[in-house]
């Protein structure tokens, strides 16, 4: 195949969770079967992406113990302490952590993330999601979930807040003139003052401005405030697509919607996840695949199943089809995308219960893709060519083995037919997916063409 060098970078993320994506991974007999989460595993995961050029790597979080330890390894630590041992034994990738709106103060949190943003020479990036579960909820004195719209007005809020604490300083706020006995200059580090519905905050930041001026921001929700929310303050969306269809639905929507927000469509990236499962051949592939899912625990699966379609389990029989009197996605408070997702899924394929839990099981609603390097590669082309992605977020459903195969196989060959970077040119996280670094909102005049951050100017006092 010959080298093309007319066509937009693709951009990579490597999804890291555990030893693999796939719920039963863990199960494999090459799987660690403890201490394989903690740190040396993820700055080996770190290394392998690294090795590969990705883009990125990301580590996804929420407030809540996430299923039943005594089913799966459930036990997680807090990613952006985590980002900060990978940035020491990586030099280029990008780090991306996952921080809720929901159950943090934006001054905590802006203070962490810009110091992430320091301690990696500027390869700092922030999944903001929202929090969908009342688990979550009831361990911050909650008794249910905040309602869907409300955690959007907050999460809209809250980044609000953040970006004008990250712009508290100005870039050349130090001067450190010792002669002088001037450390910042004059009118160099403000406060913010913000006065708003959720939060009341002063500042300034107690950390200068970063390399990236701030961190990457992304997002990962998919309901209609979710895309809203993504158009007007993301620069990279991750997001689960199941059909060639329905990603370039999504992608022309969000575009769109970034449109409408006087945002340059270009300055957002849309990644939709795969989770590849590479063998020498097809039915090697598949075969690994099958393999995992007859590792699924069945019973186990169907109360997760039921838990995220707010149903009892015995509503599910295994071996029949949902029912057909379930909620509709306007009465789900939690991940209002995923939710229509699996349903979606389960009716389009007439799917059992048992076999949705099957296809679920992989990558909890991304796409599952069993097959040779070639075929990935082939897959992966196919979808940004046809206008559904910018890039792809690399969901490994068995780690570190599935990387290693996707960096090893799939990557050379993305690079051979000119979709792939084949060294790092840029130093920053934002670099490596070809976006400006954000103009300061306090200290410098914002060129809204650009189309960086929908924010009003006038909101910053
Ligand atoms: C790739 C990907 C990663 C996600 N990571 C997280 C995460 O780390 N923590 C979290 O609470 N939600 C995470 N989510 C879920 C979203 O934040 C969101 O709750 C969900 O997609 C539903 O959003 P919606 O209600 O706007 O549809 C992730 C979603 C995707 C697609």
């Amino acid at each position: 195949m010959t080298r093309r060098t007319d066509r937009k970078p693709l951009h990579l993320n490597a999804f890291l969770m555990s030893v693999g994506h796939h719920e039963a991974a863990w199960r494999l007999p090459q799987s660690p079967a403890a201490g394989g989460t903690g740190v040396e595993h993820y700055k080996n995961l770190a290394r392998i992406a690294e090795r590969g050029l990705l883009d990125s790597l990301f580590l996804a979080d929420s407030p809540v113990l996430m299923g039943d330890p005594g089913r799966r390894p459930a036990g997680k630590l807090e990613p952006t302490v985590l980002l900060t041992a990978l940035a020491a034994v990586t030099s280029r990738i990008g780090l991306i952590a996952t921080a809720s709106t929901s159950y943090n103060e934006p001054y905590n949190l802006a203070r962490r993330f810009a110091s992430v943003d320091h301690v990696s020479g500027g390869r700092a990036g922030w999944n903001i999601v929202t929090t969908a579960g009342a688990d979550a909820a009831r361990n911050f004195g909650l008794d249910d979930t905040p309602l869907h719209r409300d955690r959007y007005l907050r999460a809209a809020e809250f980044v609000d807040v953040a970006t004008k604490l990250w712009d508290s300083w100005a870039d050349d706020a130090v001067i450190a003139d010792k002669e002088l006995g001037v450390h910042a200059g004059p009118d160099r580090v403000r406060r913010i003052e913000h006065r708003g519905t959720y939060f009341r905050v002063d500042g300034p930041l107690n950390v200068e401005r970063s390399p990236q001026g701030y961190p990457l921001l992304v997002q990962a929700g998919s309901s209609h405030d979710g895309k809203d929310f993504a158009a007007r303050y993301a620069e990279a969306v991750f997001t689960a697509q199941q059909t060639l269809d329905e990603g370039i639905a999504f992608y022309k929507d969000v575009k769109q919607r970034a449109l409408g927000f006087g945002r340059d469509p270009e300055g957002i990236k849309i990644l939709p996840g795969i989770v590849p499962v590479i063998g020498d051949t097809e039915a090697e592939a598949r075969e690994l695949d099958a393999e995992l899912d007859r590792l699924i625990r069945p019973e186990y699966a169907k109360r997760q199943l039921a838990d995220r379609l707010r149903l009892h389990p015995d509503e599910l029989d295994l071996d029949r089809e949902l029912p057909l009197d379930i909620p509709t996605e306007d009465e789900i408070e939690g991940a209002k995308s995923r939710y229509t997702l699996v349903v979606e899924l389960a009716r389009r394929e007439h799917l059992t219960v048992r076999q949705l839990i099957g296809r679920l099981g992989g990558g909890r609603g991304h796409r599952t893709f069993a097959g040779t390097a070639e075929q990935v590669a082939d897959t992966i082309e196919h979808w940004y060519e046809q206008g559904a992605a910018d890039g792809f977020n690399i969901m490994p459903a068995v780690l570190p083995s599935g990387l290693e195969l996707f960096v090893d196989r799939v990557v050379p060959i993305l690079q051979q037919r000119g979709l792939f970077r084949t060294e790092y040119t840029g130093s920053t996280l934002r670099e490596h997916y070809g976006l400006p670094r954000p103009a300061n909102r306090i200290f410098e005049t914002v060129d809204t063409s650009a189309g960086h951050l929908g924010i009003a100017l006038t909101e910053v006092r």
